[in-house]
């Protein structure tokens, strides 16, 4: 097929992945900017599949058929809870893909040029460090491996020594790219680098290595894009590195944290502490009935979830106390933090699901404030992210991340199921509080419960 027509082609479908983002910025404009980012990835595929240079029908057929029924059953049976993993296994694929991608051709070509060879490096190296990274980053999130973070002495060196040497090699391989075996060299070293990266960093750090490995596999995409001189690769490769970087670091201000801290820092290590000497004798339970009453006497309340509110799947019974406060004349907000639940945006989606409108979901800069008129706030399986370790404690794993100062209102009422710790493995003295009330059971029954006896009241 002629180059310029594919290459309009290609234009066509990244003029649609930049409208696609865009329209990913609103929950508004989402479900629209999803099928925008889509069309435009069918158009790149279709065009690719019909330009004879780069294609062999019967592998790339077998390969779509697998890949789509692989997609097709992840995306119907993955819960939302498990998102974060599928999101690492993305990732990794990603990477992988592009560092075998760019091997291949690197082997295939006849008399590779230094920029050929230099990018071959890049996605090589990129999409090693990606794959294995993401694996670790997988296998901490399943639970597969201990979420604490792995750290020994000489570790630092040790990864600035791996990122030389591949460099090195990288380097090597772009002065004399005949000598394709560099290449498999610098797989061995960044594939270790990759390993190492990860499995220093745990507890609540772990979404802002996601966001990063996610900006690492486009920035793969995107070298071998050039080893294969396809543009639309190199387009979408650097929007997948860009919009990856940007939501690293909005991760990192949420947390209050630099990347250079989150990469390199001894935070995000899980403290073992023993919940008795914690909470013993401190804590007050109560029944769903008590909390009815105390929401019938008040006239502002604030929702605060969490991921155990995902866990149960608890956004409908959610949605029916809503509902049922705001008929009765209460004002009813909801306290969302950037990190609460397991991925950017777990928690707006599930209050939007059950139609909760997005004016009443506050950002925590704006919830923060309105604590202390507040008469009630219901914590819904919540834990690290209305924790105040994280501003009275400088050791803690989460200290300086900003969080949700429930306690400044006149009662805290906390569901959960027990005193089990959250994501980052530590106490909470929320819960000892002398206006905190703990309801002990999952977030669905006790919110079905409380609906109940405000009916019956
Ligand atoms: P967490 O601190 O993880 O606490 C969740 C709480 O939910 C747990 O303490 C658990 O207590 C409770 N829970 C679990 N199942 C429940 C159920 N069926 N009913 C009622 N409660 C239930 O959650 P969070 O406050 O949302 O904070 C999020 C954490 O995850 C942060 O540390 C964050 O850094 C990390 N993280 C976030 C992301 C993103 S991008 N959002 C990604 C990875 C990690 P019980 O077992 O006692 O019920």
């Amino acid at each position: 097929m002629e180059k310029l027509v594919v290459n309009l082609a290609y234009i066509v479908s990244a003029s649609l992945f930049i409208f696609g983002l865009k329209g990913l910025s609103h929950p508004r404009t989402a479900v629209r900017g999803n099928m925008l980012g889509a069309l435009g990835m069918f158009i790149a595929v279709l065009i690719t599949l019909v330009d004879k240079r780069i294609v062999d029908y019967s592998t790339l057929i077998l390969g779509l058929v697998i890949g789509a029924a692989v997609g097709t059953f992840l995306a119907l049976k993955v819960q939302m809870t498990a998102m974060p993993q599928l999101v690492a296994v993305f990732n990794g694929l990603g990477g992988g893909a592009s560092a075998l991608v760019a091997g291949s051709a690197l082997y295939e070509a006849v008399n590779p040029n230094t920029v050929f060879a230099t990018a071959s490096a890049l996605s090589g190296m990129i999409g090693a460090v990606t794959f294995f990274g993401s694996g670790v980053a997988f296998a901490k999130l399943q639970g597969l491996i201990k979420e604490r973070p792995i750290r020994f002495s000489g570790e630092q060196a040790t990864k600035a020594v791996l990122l030389v040497v591949a460099l090195l090699l990288s380097y090597k391989l772009a002065l004399s790219p005949d000598k394709t075996y560099l290449f498999w060299f610098i797989l061995i070293v960044s594939s270790v680098l990759g390993v190492l990266l990860t499995i220093a960093i745990g507890g609540a750090d772990m979404p802002v290595v996601i966001a990063l490995l996610n900006s690492y596999s486009g920035l793969a995409a995107s070298a071998t894009g050039f080893v294969l001189e396809n543009n639309a690769l190199i387009i979408s490769g650097s929007l997948v590195g860009a919009s990856g970087i940007i939501l690293t670091n909005l991760m990192c201000k949420a947390m209050n944290r630099s990347l250079l801290n989150v990469l390199f820092g001894g935070f995000g290590e899980i403290v073992s502490t023993q919940e008795d000497d914690v909470y013993a004798g401190k804590v007050k339970a109560t029944s769903p009935e008590e909390v009815a009453l105390l929401l019938e006497g008040a006239r502002r309340v604030v929702i605060v979830p969490g991921y155990g509110m995902a866990v149960a799947q608890a956004q409908y019974a959610v949605r029916d106390l809503y509902n049922l406060l705001e008929n009765q004349g209460v004002q009813v907000e909801f306290g969302i933090h950037p990190v609460a639940g397991r991925m950017p945006g777990h928690m707006n989606v599930l209050l939007a699901e059950v139609d909760i409108p997005y004016d009443k979901m506050k950002e925590l800069e704006d919830i923060n404030p309105l604590f202390e008129q507040t008469d009630v706030v219901i914590v819904i399986g919540a834990n690290d992210v209305v924790n105040p370790l994280a501003n009275t404690d400088p050791k803690s794993p989460i200290a300086g991340m900003p969080v949700l100062e429930v306690w400044k209102a006149k009662t805290v009422v906390v569901i959960k199921r027990s005193l089990s710790p959250g994501f980052a493995g530590i106490p909470n003295p929320l819960f000892t509080m002398d206006n905190t009330l703990m309801l002990f059971s999952d977030a669905k029954k006790a919110l079905q419960e409380i609906v109940t006896a405000l009916k019956e009241s």
